[in-house]
């Protein structure tokens, strides 16, 4: 009987035919072969086929889509498991798979056994209908009879064939985020990662992008992108062969962090969301836009962000009741809808008048707000604003009430002491303690309760994991913690957004360190950098926005000279920049003179007439870097029809006789008539001014933009005639 049901099993496999599964969006495909008995490979990766064979006959058959240790090719695997028995081989081998149609997207499963155990691993895909991303990412899942132990579960796995690849990711550090790099790939590895434990943006960024052409282009080239949609601990790897084939995988940082699956437990890793484009970076970075907005990987992706005020640079921890109103008025004159009270309002036993106290005792300070929160909202509703609140939920004080009645609630192994990070006393919760999991859900949910109308909460993180351990988590398990902390923080912001899926809220952590897709599914936008200096923002925004799209993009109007870097910046240049995204202010309107207030208050008019659904919801076009455009930068955004679009150029540096560069725009109809209008203009005046273009005149041709001396800006907008 066992013979014969054997050989049945045997008949069918040999007679299945090898599957082709075409993993495809609008106008990308993924192709993916999968034979029975054998393992998943992946044959193609860019743009849409319909027809398998033309790549089977071009090329050798490609690699394994999802190669494991001991089995395999000797390139860094993506997944390695020591196994019930100990044995730290795994040979993952197709067995069958499924296809189920989504609102927006379509679902591929493809599920694959080891050859001797009951350790499954499934492989998903899912193609976006409404964007060119494919997400990928892998279920493991342990069937076998005692736990076994996940030593590396990268979330996906993607070959690239040789050619000259560039690869281009952002790295940084405080108030210097998100500066692009670009290098071309050699033979060896080529590694970002990251091990701050809460903040994984903040040094290396989760995201790549890989150039197939040579040096990366803006506008044109074959690309791909790779973005990990997680808030922890990462790590993307090109181990790039003598042949220079290149093998990308992405995921979870495995150092110290060997997870433990029972047996009947699963793990599923991040997703990776991968594009392709041959319209280079810029064609990437719109096919996340898209996909973010469309799919709210950013949360509420489609909604138009207001413009608002934030009391950070202008009082610091200074916070008064009368110096609010005060700021309140300013708000209400300069034009702009919400008005958000940062740091500095809270405190019971300790107070925070210095930022070495009271993060967790979230109680009003009453010497400094003496009728409590609620006087504030009800001032702001008054004056027609909306009202918003600074929070840093995740963190305490060793100098707090929090942390005095529960000690043990702070990342730290029980045996040691923990060590400090901002003012010598901050300290992380355990997020993977469901008590603080619950703690941090009810800092929320108690100032809805004071203070129901508040429109938008300030989330930020200042402080990493600098003593690794866990009060929490038990002795066999503590390796879990980079992880576990992160399923724990997004299960309380699901919480969240459960009970409040309309409050506006903010990602911060010192700025912009944790911008990434793990956590924006559930933050309408992030706060892009504590460094508020216009000219260094031109860098910043353009390196964030190689990903995100610009309505996630908190943008500030400071004081001049700028707090930072001390740079004195015209007006107008410090709005010109910060109107390329999510406009606010961060200073005290009443430093404005009577002229500033003007200008300002034009410029906030402007935006949320004119400019707001342009740059929030439109395509954003990239054209002179400003780390190649020797002192001057431009970029477009124009709406899906093509019908208006707003152009920004700026010069940030000087000398004599300095050359300028012609203006070309991109992403224009070229059939189509467009009139120039320069906005925002504070006097100037060009000699195209009014007059009517054809997109393709725009695009090839350009124009010139006098643009004279330091921190000269120009806003144009285009309207088709
Ligand atoms: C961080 C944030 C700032 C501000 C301060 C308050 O540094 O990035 O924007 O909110 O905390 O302490």
């Amino acid at each position: 009987m066992r013979t014969r049901l054997t050989l049945i099993a045997l008949l069918a496999t040999t007679l299945l035919p090898a599957k082709d599964i075409f993993v495809s969006t609008p106008q990308t495909t993924l192709l993916l072969k999968a034979e029975e008995g054998k393992p998943l490979h992946v044959s193609y990766y860019g743009e849409r086929i319909s027809d398998a064979e033309q790549v089977y006959r071009a090329f050798s058959l490609w690699n394994e889509a999802y190669p494991a240790f001991g089995t395999s090719d000797t390139f860094v695997p993506a997944l390695s498991v020591r196994h019930a028995d100990g044995n730290m081989s795994t040979e993952l081998v197709y067995q069958s798979d499924t296809e189920v149609k989504e609102a927006n997207s379509t679902l591929y499963t493809v599920t694959m056994k080891d050859k001797l155990y009951d350790f499954y691993v499934d492989v998903c895909y899912r193609a976006y209908q409404n964007a060119d991303v494919i997400e990928a990412w892998s279920v493991i899942r342990n069937g076998e009879k005692k736990p076994v132990t996940l030593l590396k579960y990268a979330s996906a796995f993607l070959p690239v064939r040789q050619g000259d690849v560039w690869v281009s990711h952002e790295h940084g550090d405080w108030g210097a985020e998100a500066e692009v790099s670009e290098q071309p790939l050699m033979p060896g590895i080529f590694e970002v990662h990251d091990v701050t434990g809460t903040k994984n943006a903040y040094k290396n960024r989760p995201n790549i992008m890989l150039s197939l052409d040579g040096k990366p282009k803006e506008n044109s080239g074959r690309t791909i992108g790779a973005v990990l949609c997680w808030s922890g601990n990462f790590r993307i790897t090109i181990d790039t062969n003598d042949k220079k084939v290149h093998h990308l995988l992405a995921g979870i940082d495995d150092t110290n962090s060997q997870y433990t699956l029972a047996k009947g437990e699963s793990f599923t890793t991040p997703e990776l969301a991968l594009a392709y484009s041959d319209e280079g970076m810029g064609g990437v970075s719109r096919s996340y836009h898209r996909w973010a907005r469309l799919n709210d990987k950013v949360h509420n992706g489609t909604g138009l962000r207001k413009t608002l005020l934030n009391s950070w640079e202008g009082v610091y921890l200074n916070i008064t009741e009368e110096g609010m109103f005060k700021m309140m008025d300013g708000v209400k004159e300069v034009g702009a809808e919400l008005f958000v009270m940062d740091d500095g309002w809270f405190g019971g036993k300790y107070k925070r008048s210095v930022d070495d106290c009271a993060l967790g005792d979230w109680v009003t300070d009453r010497d400094k707000l003496p009728n409590g929160v609620p006087a504030l909202e009800k001032a702001c509703t008054e004056r027609g604003l909306k009202w918003g609140i600074w929070i840093e939920p995740e963190m305490t004080n060793t100098k707090s009430e929090l942390y005095e009645k529960h000690p043990d609630w702070v990342v730290c192994h029980p045996s040691r002491e923990p060590r400090p990070g901002r003012g010598g006393t901050q300290l992380c919760l355990d997020m993977s303690n469901p008590e603080v999991q619950d703690f941090v859900f009810g800092v929320v949910d108690n100032i809805m309760k004071e203070t129901p109308n508040t429109y938008y909460i300030k989330w930020d993180d200042n402080y990493q994991i600098n003593n690794f351990g866990s009060h929490y988590l038990t002795a066999d398990k503590q390796s879990h913690l980079y992880v576990d902390f992160h399923l724990g923080l997004v299960k309380t912001l699901k919480r969240v957004r459960e009970k409040y899926p309309n409050l506006v809220i903010q990602c911060c952590a010192s700025g912009g360190g944790r911008v990434n897709y793990g956590l924006m599914p559930y933050f309408d936008e992030f706060w892009v950098s504590d460094n508020t200096d216009a000219k260094q923002r031109l860098f910043i925004q353009w390196g964030t926005s190689m990903y995100f799209p610009v309505n996630a993009m908190a943008q500030h109007v400071s004081a001049s000279p700028n707090h930072q870097t001390g740079r004195r910046i015209p007006l107008k240049f410090r709005f010109d920049v910060a109107m390329s995204g999510r406009l606010g202010m961060e200073m005290k309107p009443s430093d404005l003179s009577a002229e500033e207030m003007k200008f300002a208050q034009g410029a906030f008019k402007l935006y949320k007439e004119t400019i707001r659904p342009l740059v929030q919801l439109g395509d954003q076009y990239r054209i002179i870097s400003p780390y190649e455009g020797k002192g001057f930068a431009s970029q477009l955004f124009a709406n899906e029809q093509k019908t208006k679009a707003v152009f920004f150029a700026y010069r940030f540096e000087t000398a004599v006789n300095f050359p300028r560069p012609r203006f070309y725009f991109a992403g224009l109809n070229p059939d189509a008539k467009y009139r120039l209008n320069q906005v925002n203009a504070n006097g100037r005046r060009d000699h195209w001014e009014g007059a009517t273009m054809t997109g393709k005149f725009l695009m090839q041709q350009g124009v010139e933009i006098n643009l004279n001396g330091e921190y000269d800006s120009c806003v144009i907008l285009l309207e088709q005639v």
